[in-house]
């Protein structure tokens, strides 16, 4: 039996985006204790190579172990894409407390994907890290192999997500232009993986640049009820998570920057704290 002492649920992202998730998360797990990092020092992480986005990851993990997180949800596509397989193969074995687990956000969204399309024709927006990755077309064509994914890198939506321009008449032309060009791809497209966790944000303006009988399926809601069925499949680690309804933020930039736009993903006021992780 463990005996360790109960700790909260670690979500990591980048930046903002992972907030979207976390909403989701404890709207249909409100019970328990988390707490939420996001690395906006050094966000966004799309663009970067797959080496930095691992080595910023794995500091990122060790900080909420530390912190006494049992279980770690990496919030973000990008992470996932490029960092989850490392983390789970190489880190987690070999780290102080092996029975720690750290998921992803990928494979519960390609899960439900097999449920919304009919012309088996799906496209994917996500950041570049993610799309260059192919980790979507790869996880779909295990489960799904007659399903088509179209892939459409998005370097423009999360700095507007981060700036907060994402309800701004500016960000119009960046939606148009690469939905447009997802669309101009491959016509017969009637799902949308919004394969960012920023990109929620920017869904009224991605809801009016394309056809309404394209679906969007965004992550959030796929992500909780995932966890949730994880839980009851392991007890095991159900019981080492601490139920007190409460939530922590970190960022690794100033924290009033972050309480401001952070307020923005959970309409809610946000209490936050800076924190270094590079030196963990
Ligand atoms: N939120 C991240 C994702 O889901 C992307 C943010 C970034 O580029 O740092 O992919």
């Amino acid at each position: 039996m463990h005996t360790a002492k109960l700790g909260p649920i670690g979500v990591f992202d980048s930046g903002y985006g992972g907030l979207t998730i976390l909403s989701e998360i404890r709207r249909q797990l409100p019970q328990y204790d988390y707490i939420y990092l996001g690395d906006n020092a050094r966000s966004p992480y799309g663009t970067r190579s797959f080496d930095v986005i691992n080595d910023f990851t794995l500091q990122a993990v060790k900080y909420l172990f530390k912190q006494g997180c049992p279980l770690v949800i990496l919030a973000c596509n990008t992470v996932s894409a490029k960092a989850l397989r490392e983390i789970q193969q190489h880190y987690l074995p070999t780290c102080d407390d092996p029975s720690k687990r750290v998921l992803g956000v990928i494979r519960p969204t390609v899960e439900a994907v097999g449920e919304y399309t009919k012309t088996k024709h799906v496209g994917l927006v996500a950041t570049p890290g993610t799309v260059s990755s192919h980790s979507y077309k790869t996880e779909v064509g295990k489960l799904f192999p007659e399903v088509h994914v179209q892939e459409q890198a998005c370097p423009m939506w999360v700095p507007l997500v981060e700036y907060g321009e994402s309800d701004k008449p500016g960000a119009d032309y960046f939606v148009r232009s690469y939905t447009q060009e997802l669309l101009k791809q491959d016509p017969l497209i009637d799902t949308l993986i919004l394969g960012c966790t920023h990109y929620p944000l920017l869904r009224p303006k991605i809801r009016e640049a394309i056809p309404e009988h394209i679906e969007i399926i965004a992550q959030g809601e796929l992500v909780a009820a995932s966890l949730d069925d994880y839980l009851h499949r392991h007890p095991e680690m159900q019981v080492r998570l601490s139920q007190g309804g409460s939530v922590s933020y970190r960022t690794t930039e100033c924290p009033e920057k972050f309480e401001e736009l952070a307020s923005l993903f959970t309409g809610t006021d946000v209490d936050a704290q800076r924190v270094k992780i590079d030196q963990v």
